[in-house]
């Protein structure tokens, strides 16, 4: 970007957006009326900043964003940054929101009988290879990882695993499908992420934003 281009902010699709959006108000930073619009295909939008415009991507698109330095600013939970681990991701604020947690879960009849204490070798469906198999190695553990994008809760039942890793919420979503937490692997918040090039390129502008929504998140 040159010195006369906005900033570009990137905010994830998804439950997570509506939590940022009093946020983001309090930082200052109102979208432009067609950002609300569901009907709308526009990906990029501009805001009451003229410092800064909005991109809406996947929650896992935004560190990529944010990393190659395509955004300078985004919003990601903690368990996109430990599943990808991107040294160029500097995360300065724990925004207080998208609070969940990242389980391992198996299905009830199944977790009646089990002790995960002498497991040593499991199949898992996940959409975080890395930090399932970091975790499970971390005690010996060989974790056999089948990537899935989503609906993960189905794949114990139908076979094509024993246990998931994912996100856990309200817990509704395992209930439904007949699945129990077994363990956590990590609490997840998200957070302010900001890309470290852009940081050192423009100290005081990136250094207000994210005192701005350091301020915003201790408000609520
Ligand atoms: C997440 C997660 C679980 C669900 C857990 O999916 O992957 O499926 O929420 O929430 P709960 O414990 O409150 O039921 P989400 O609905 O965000 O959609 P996704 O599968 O597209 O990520």
């Amino acid at each position: 970007m040159t010195a006369n281009e906005p900033f570009i902010l990137a905010l994830p699709k998804g439950r997570i957006l509506k939590e940022a959006m009093p946020l983001l108000k309090r930082a200052g930073i109102e979208p432009e009326p067609d950002f609300s619009n569901e009907d709308s295909r526009a990906l990029r939008f501009k805001t009451s900043v003229p410092e800064i415009e909005i991109i809406r991507v996947r929650s896992f698109d935004v560190a990529t964003f944010v990393a190659f330095g395509a955004a300078q600013l985004g919003i990601a939970g903690n368990d996109v940054l430990l599943e990808f681990d991107y040294p160029e991701i500097y995360a300065p604020v724990d925004l207080g929101i998208g609070k969940c947690r990242l389980s391992v879960a198996e299905p009830a009849e199944m977790s009646e009988k089990d002790d995960p204490a002498r497991w040593s070798h499991i199949r898992v469906a996940t959409k975080y290879p890395h930090i399932t198999q970091r975790h499970f190695a971390a005690r010996g553990v060989q974790a056999e990882c089948i990537k899935l994008q989503g609906a993960m809760e189905l794949a114990p039942t139908l076979g094509l695993c024993g246990r998931i890793v994912d996100l856990v919420s309200s817990g509704a979503t395992l209930k439904a499908n007949n699945l129990v937490e077994v363990e956590t692997i990590a609490t997840v918040t998200s957070r302010l992420i900001v890309n470290r090039a852009a940081m050192k390129t423009y100290p005081h502008q990136i250094g207000d934003w994210v005192e701005n929504f350091r301020a915003a998140a201790e408000a609520a």
